[in-house]
Parts: structure tokens; sequence; C-alpha cells
């Protein structure tokens, strides 16, 4: 995995870890979520916002389907900490055996502009390809930061949605944008 003097990537792998490690890392990804939530992200959550939602958020709907490897989940550490994850779903329908979907790319505001999520969208693809996975699919909210990412890693945008989800911050309808990449 990628390395350099701030952070390093590596898979997230709950059932080779103690009770306790794993609690410590869903009180991390609570965090993480909360304060991208509160930073009026679109990642499916609106505010008000506990980190006791948040964490239970990975507790009840990650955890399990990473452990029962339908998601693999990738974290970016530094000191010891969790501060930027990308998840890849993979689809389970028979006839899409081949497409991944990706999501809660999120790096904590204090580590953001770093190439951190750059450095995970690259994982990520690795890990896709190991899966068989050649069609990555994503939505984003329209206009956000993560537009430039994934057109930087060469994600094609395939539409905009007006009105689809609601601002995290705000009583107003944000546009989605549905983007795509297949990988050679
Ligand atoms: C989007 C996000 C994951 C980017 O994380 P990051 O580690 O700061 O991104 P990187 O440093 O790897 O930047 C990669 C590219 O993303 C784009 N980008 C990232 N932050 C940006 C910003 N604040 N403004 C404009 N472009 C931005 C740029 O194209 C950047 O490339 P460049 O630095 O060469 O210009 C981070 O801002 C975040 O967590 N945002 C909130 C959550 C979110 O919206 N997630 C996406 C859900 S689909």
């Amino acid at each position: 995995m990628g390395t350099d003097k701030t952070y390093t990537l590596a898979e997230w792998l709950p059932h080779t870890l103690s009770d306790s490690e794993v609690q410590r890392h869903l009180d991390d990804l609570g965090e993480l979520l909360k304060q991208i939530v509160e930073g009026g992200a679109s990642v499916n959550f609106i505010l008000p916002f506990t980190h006791q939602e948040a964490r239970q958020y990975w507790e009840d709907n990650v955890l399990p389907s990473v452990v029962n490897r339908k998601t693999r989940a990738l974290f970016a550490w530094s000191e010891g900490r969790i501060v930027g994850t990308v998840l890849l779903m993979l689809a389970p329908q028979p006839n899409q055996r081949h497409r991944a979907d990706i999501g809660k790319m999120l790096v904590l505001p204090a580590f953001q502009r770093r190439g951190i999520a750059r450095a995970l969208m690259t994982a990520i693809e690795d890990f896709a390809r190991e899966e068989g996975r050649t069609l990555l699919t994503l939505d984003t909210n329209f206009d956000s930061h993560a537009e430039p990412l994934y057109r930087s890693v060469g994600f094609q945008v395939l539409g905009t949605i007006p009105r689809y989800s609601r601002n995290s911050l705000e009583d107003r309808l944000d546009a989605a944008t549905f983007m795509y990449k297949e990988l050679a």
C-alpha cells in the first residue's frame, strides 16, 4: 500500500482484529462521518446528526458487509487514527458481477488537499480489479469538491439529476451527478 510522511493506506479487515480495536475504529469512523456531515457534504445524512448515529451507521451497515466480503473498505491512517476512507461495494446482482459502487469517500477536513482521496481512489481501483469488477459507478453532489476528484482519476459524467437529495445543512434539494469508469 502507498505511504508517505503523513499517512498510510490499509484495508480494514475487522475479522482479524480484537473487539477493542474494532470499537476504536468505529469511534474514528463516527467522528469522521460526523465532521463531514457538519461540513455540508452530501453523504446521505442531514443535521442534526450525532456522533452516536454516525458510529451506528458504520457498525450496523458497513461492518457486517465488510465481514461478509460484500464491501471492501480502505482507510487512510495518520498517527494511529483513521483520517480518510473509501468503500468498494460489490454489486450483488447476478448479472452485474463485473460492477461495483464507490461510496463514503471521506477525508477529515484537517487532512484534505494532501492527495489522500486520490491515493484512496487509486488503491480502491486495485481492489476492484482483484475482485474482477471492471465497471465502477458512483453519484456525488453536483458541483461538489468530489466531482473534480473523480474526473481527475478518469470517471466520466453520465448526467445530473436535479433535486436528488436534501442538503445536509439547509432546507433545499440539491442535484446529483452520476459517474462511471471502466477499468482497463
Ligand atoms: C472530496 C474529498 C474526499 C477530497 O479529499 P482530498 O483528500 O482533499 O482530495 P485530494 O487532496 O486527493 O484532491 C484530489 C483532487 O480533488 C479535487 N479537490 C479536492 N478538494 C477540492 C477543493 N476543496 N476544491 C476544489 N477541488 C478539490 C481537486 O481536483 C484535487 O486535485 P488537485 O489537488 O490536483 O487540484 C474531501 O474534500 C471530502 O471528504 N469532502 C467531503 C465528503 C465528500 O463530498 N465526499 C464525496 C462523496 S461522493
